[in-house]
């Protein structure tokens, strides 16, 4: 739509909320965490990272919305990257990981938490016949390469080029601070193309003890792309060619796509799957899941850390799981997803911009056509940022399931304005 009256009286609705945007104590924080953290901040939430309107510390969440340190309001669209799966600070989880709590959480051994859990993720995932916990995706990816590698052994594993599975030196994104042999036993195909995977299988000669693929490739800072069913059969058909292991990184996607893995939806199963995010509703909690041709190279592996015991967010992951089962959590997110979806898809061709909107709407993404660098999604989302809805430039969007339609409805009246803003000033494709 071009600038009408129509738009400007939505703009007008949401001056108020800009208004009423401030981020002094925001600024305050960042000027001390700059005295006493390096780089002010680390990670994906390095001060340079984050996008010019962002607030670099929150405070609150409940449901759908989160309010920063200053008391502003957002619409969530990020889900803490992932993990807020049910929205949050929600009422059944929080209960069960308080009453765990109250019992106690880390002691000398694991409580019975660690069996019901282990037993729920196996009545849940198909390919599940035994499971291990840990703290954080990283734990649970890199743990999956030993298992592979004690079970086979054998060294090489075949990662996607440009794949995102944890920051330890095998797979961090930089190369600072780790070496070349940190890597020397990994090979790299491209995703979704089998060719390049057979290429890789051949380098590695007969040593090859995995492939570790994700659900979907997502990685950041680019459209993301669908798996291809025959690209994961093939994966499958290979590994059982070869006697590898499958890995299927279901550390972000998992979860959201299909309560007994991601690749359900494809059909195909893996040997082992890494899951951490949503798998608590925000509590810190990894798993490893594996099939039983893996449960003694599993048992192999020296596996453990100082609260990888720990009972409260087992608990709140058994409450997890039950809600995201009782409370038709997948379905939302999928119904509250297109309709975003549409309505984004609906504007932007009314303002005359091409963009292209990949992934799935449970964890959509958005990038505009001829914006390699950005600029137009830097606008747009910042310009969503001010008005209230936290939406993210360069990394996929996480939904989750307390993401009402009237939620959806006030986010989209927001998106309108930041197209404008997109259109005024970029001009329309
Ligand atoms: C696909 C994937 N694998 C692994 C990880 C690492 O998880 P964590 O940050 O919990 O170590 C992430 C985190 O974003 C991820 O998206």
């Amino acid at each position: 739509m071009p600038e009408t009256a129509q738009q400007d009286r939505k703009e007008d609705s949401t001056l108020k909320t800009i208004a009423t945007h401030t981020h002094t104590k925001d600024r305050a924080l960042r000027a001390r965490a700059s005295a006493v953290i390096p780089g002010g901040m680390y990670g994906h939430q390095n001060v340079g990272a984050m996008p010019e309107g962002f607030p670099q510390f929150l405070e609150r969440g409940r449901g759908s919305r989160i309010w920063d340190v200053d008391g502003n309001e957002y619409i969530d669209f990020m889900c803490s990257y992932g993990p807020i799966v049910l929205g949050h600070a929600h009422p059944k989880v929080d209960a069960a990981a308080a009453a765990q709590q109250a019992e106690a959480d880390c002691q000398n051994s694991p409580s019975s938490r660690i069996v019901e859990l282990a037993e729920l993720l196996v009545a849940t995932i198909p390919h599940a016949d035994w499971a291990t916990f840990a703290k954080n995706g990283t734990d649970a990816t890199t743990w999956c390469l030993m298992v592979a590698r004690a079970a086979t052994g054998r060294r090489k594993v075949l990662a996607a080029k440009g794949a995102y599975h944890g920051a330890a030196p095998w797979c961090n994104p930089r190369p600072n601070g780790t070496t070349p042999e940190d890597r020397a036993n990994l090979l790299y195909y491209s995703y979704n193309n089998l060719q390049s995977v057979e290429a890789a299988l051949e380098a590695a000669g007969d040593d090859t003890a995995g492939i570790i693929v994700s659900p979907f490739r997502h990685d950041a800072g680019f459209d993301q792309e669908l798996v291809d069913p025959a690209f994961a059969r093939g994966l499958r058909a290979i590994c059982d060619r070869t006697g590898a292991a499958l890995i299927l990184d279901d550390v972000r996607a998992g979860f959201r796509l299909d309560i007994g893995g991601s690749w359900e939806t494809v059909g195909v199963r893996p040997d082992l799957s890494a899951y951490s995010k949503a798998i608590a509703n925000g509590y810190a909690l990894a798993a490893v899941v594996g099939a039983d041709k893996f449960r003694e190279g599993a048992r192999q592996v020296f596996n453990t850390g100082s609260f990888w015991f720990a009972a409260a967010s087992m608990a709140a992951s058994m409450a997890t799981i039950t809600a995201i089962k009782e409370e038709r959590a997948i379905e939302s997110m999928t119904n509250a997803g297109t309709l975003f979806r549409d309505g984004l898809a609906a504007q932007a061709e009314s303002h005359g911009l091409r963009i292209r909107q990949t992934g799935p709407v449970q964890m959509p993404f958005l990038t505009f056509e001829d914006d390699a660098d950005f600029r137009k999604a830097l606008v747009f989302t910042g310009e969503a940022i001010r008005r209230g809805v936290y939406l993210h430039p360069r990394h996929n969007w996480f939904l989750s399931a307390a993401l009402t339609e009237d939620d959806i409805a006030e986010a989209l009246e927001v998106t309108d304005v930041a197209f404008a803003r997109v259109r005024t000033a970029f001009g329309a494709d």
